[in-house]
């Protein structure tokens, strides 16, 4: 066993692949980070791990308590506390069935019982979380008779709660070895330190926090710069625009190249830049015939083609940097500042079937089933050195990711829509180092709309993805009439409605902000599930509908489904509604009503919150007005950082720390001298 940082102990067993998410890790172990937590012992004797090996691959097995509650395992959409099931992790385009396969699965879990466990392996892992007792464990059961008084499947099967010595098997096919990561702590100790290990979190530019909106597919430079226009003069707040695959000349597979739809692309960059919109690139990584790299790629791709295209290998220096030279100088040298890197998942169980297959043969030596659980990082890794290089920070869209992704700057999204789904992605996302899109596109009806919206705005990611519509969803969100250009008769109430949500984003950026830096410095996810903060309240285990928004915010979205009320579960202590002044007592769990346009988000007792007076964008210079809301009494404090939003440069040197304090006596002490921070010293 070696201690390889503060909380953090690695045993081999065997002799470890070649290829593993930390043999390839580009990212550095956020030693300072580790060193400011308080110091841990190994959370369990060596030798009640156990290993073992075969033909089919390695086993490694570890006891389970019988109150164990079990997270993690990367983006999951469909459960949350998966004590007595099985994981698998195998990257999956389209997780309709809880098997833990996902967009971006990681063999990484965290127990309650103070300990979480890295598997430092890209092989379709299977992890049996309880599920199973060994030969000999019930010899001496002799109950008879005792006849059956519950039917569900659950209670017919479950072996959650038993009182049996439960173990946890994980088996790793193919390999005959691997590294095993022990994190210790409590729940919210271990992502930290899953986190500060995978390099700490990531810091998006200011403007990436904004509200994004995905134009039509089938738009040209005409309707973009329309839409452009729009947003400003009905007042939406937008600061990035995505494009789709009708930018690149051919797509599926792309050339990486504009196609005759933007003949102007130059002009439309510069035009819409000044307007302070960002632009994204929607691409995928298999490249076309007519892509410009074609040929050099070629020697250093994959045995097989997936849509006429070429799988570049990401794990040889070549092909990342023939991708990086591309895209840097090409591309965010024309002023692009993020991509939306599609399709880098797998899609075994969708008709269609695309993507290579597992058999197939890297140059690099690495297999299509190691390369499936690896590319969606190896891909992030490649965009994000093209904006690096110039000193620029991106905020991107990715659709698979894994291992020690945290501090990449890349936002998960499906083609899925499911809300309650969608909402619970960001919960799961938040235990290993994940931020979770859960995007708008058509609805619908009004309310389908409002309660989407309300949830892309208290998450990671304020996202409209409107491919498939010409016209903002507010205008018109049932796809077949957007299409057709026929608008709602109450598109004015729509309009101002949704407005009024995006605005709201934009008042929380800055506190937004903190939260990230926040992450980026200590691992605490900027959004993440209740767990986390209440490590020790039961009673939040398995809450999958509610979660924390930076420091002090408790959100709690509705679905069409919910209809304008929901179950609230409040712990202990005085918490505020954040849009009145009304008081809650905590401890417990009550109905709360919610009109359409209403999200019931709480406020805790003692908190300090900045608001910023809304922008339509973050542009350069920008300075935010600020509020300061204060709740309760007591000392506090809010931290707000000041950088310049965009570049690398917090990484040399630090972002200056904005102090807002509140005395015993309940005074407020602004800061002076902030250059991009004014705060107006209004009480609320
Ligand atoms: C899908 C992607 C959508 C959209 C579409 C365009 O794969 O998930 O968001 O970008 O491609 O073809």
């Amino acid at each position: 066993m070696l201690k390889i940082a503060n909380g953090i102990w690695k045993i081999t067993f065997g002799t470890p692949e070649e290829f593993t998410p930390v043999s390839m890790r580009k990212s550095r172990i956020a030693q300072d980070g580790l060193n400011r937590m308080k110091d841990s012992d190994f959370p369990f004797s060596e030798d009640m791990v156990r290993f073992s090996a075969s033909v089919r691959g390695i086993t490694v097995t570890l006891p389970m308590q019988n109150d164990e509650d079990i997270y993690g395992f990367g983006e999951q959409l469909l459960s949350l506390n998966y004590v007595g099931r099985k994981r698998h992790v195998k990257v999956n385009s389209d997780p309709k069935i809880d098997t833990g396969e996902s967009h971006a699965p990681v063999p990484f879990y965290i127990s309650t019982a103070g300990y979480g466990l890295f598997v430092d392996t890209f092989r379709y892992a299977t992890f049996y979380m309880g599920t199973n007792t060994e030969k000999g464990v019930s010899r001496t059961r002799r109950e008879v008779n005792t006849s059956h008084t519950e039917f569900s499947e659950s209670a017919l099967y479950a072996l959650k709660r038993l009182k049996e010595e439960r173990k946890i098997i994980i088996e790793i096919p193919v390999a005959q070895g691997v590294d095993v990561y022990f994190f210790a702590g409590n729940v919210k100790e271990v992502v930290q330190r899953y986190n500060l290990f995978s390099g700490g979190g990531c810091l998006p530019p200011m403007w990436g926090l904004g509200v994004w909106y995905r134009v039509y597919g089938g738009s040209d430079e005409n309707h973009v710069n329309m839409l452009a226009e729009e947003f400003r003069k009905e007042k939406i707040p937008v600061d990035v625009l995505g494009l789709e695959p009708g930018w690149h000349s051919h797509s599926y597979s792309c050339t990486y190249q504009w196609s005759c739809l933007f003949p102007n692309h130059e002009k439309m960059i510069k035009k819409l830049t000044a307007e302070g919109y960002h632009l994204n690139l929607w691409e995928h990584i298999f490249v076309y015939p007519a892509a410009p790299f074609y040929q050099d790629m070629y020697e250093y791709s994959g045995d097989y083609e997936v849509w006429n295209g070429l799988v570049p290998d990401f794990a040889v220096e070549e092909a990342r940097q023939l991708f990086i030279k591309w895209h840097e100088e090409k591309l965010v040298g024309e002023g692009i500042t993020g991509f939306k890197l599609d399709e880098c998942d797998n899609s075994d169980f969708n008709p269609s079937n695309w993507s290579f297959p597992d058999s197939t043969q890297f140059p690099s030596g690495m297999d299509g089933e190691q390369m499936h659980n690896a590319i969606g990082v190896l891909y992030q890794e490649v965009i994000e050195e093209s904006f690096r290089n110039r000193n620029i920070r991106t905020l991107s869209q990715v659709r698979s990711s894994g291992s020690l992704s945290a501090s990449l700057p890349f936002v998960l999204y499906s083609d899925l829509y499911g809300h309650r789904e969608f909402i619970r992605g960001i919960v799961t996302s938040s235990f290993s180092g994940m931020l979770w899109a859960p995007e708008v596109r058509d609805c619908v009806n009004g309310r389908d709309l409002l309660r989407r919206i309300q949830t892309i705005v208290f998450s990671p990611h304020t996202l409209l993805n409107c491919w498939r519509i010409p016209y903002a969803p507010w205008k018109q969100y049932d796809i077949e009439k957007n299409l057709k250009g026929e608008f709602m008769q109450d598109q004015e109430y729509y309009t101002d409605a949704c407005r009024k949500l995006l605005e709201l984003r934009m008042s929380l950026l800055p506190y937004l902000y903190s939260a990230f830096m926040d992450y980026h410095k200590t691992g605490l996810p900027p959004i993440r599930a209740m767990v986390l903060d209440y490590p020790d309240d039961p009673k939040v285990r398995d809450i999958d509908d509610q979660y924390f928004f930076g420091k002090d915010l408790l959100v709690c979205p509705l679905t069409l489904e919910d209809g304008t009320e929901r179950e609230i579960y409040l712990p202990d202590g005085k918490w505020y509604d954040f849009f009145s002044t009304k008081v809650y007592e905590g401890g417990r769990r009550f109905q709360m009503k919610a009109g359409d346009e209403e999200i019931p988000v709480f406020v805790r007792d003692g908190a300090l919150l900045p608001l910023a007076k809304p922008v339509l964008c973050v542009k350069e210079d920008i300075v935010f007005e600020m509020t300061v809301r204060s709740y309760g009494s007591g000392e506090a404090e809010f931290v707000l950082y000041e950088d310049d939003f965009n570049t690398y440069d917090y990484e040399i040197k630090e972002s200056i720390a904005i102090t807002v304090r509140r005395d015993e006596k309940g005074d407020i002490e602004y800061p002076e001298n902030s250059l991009k921070y004014q705060f107006l010293k209004n009480t609320w």
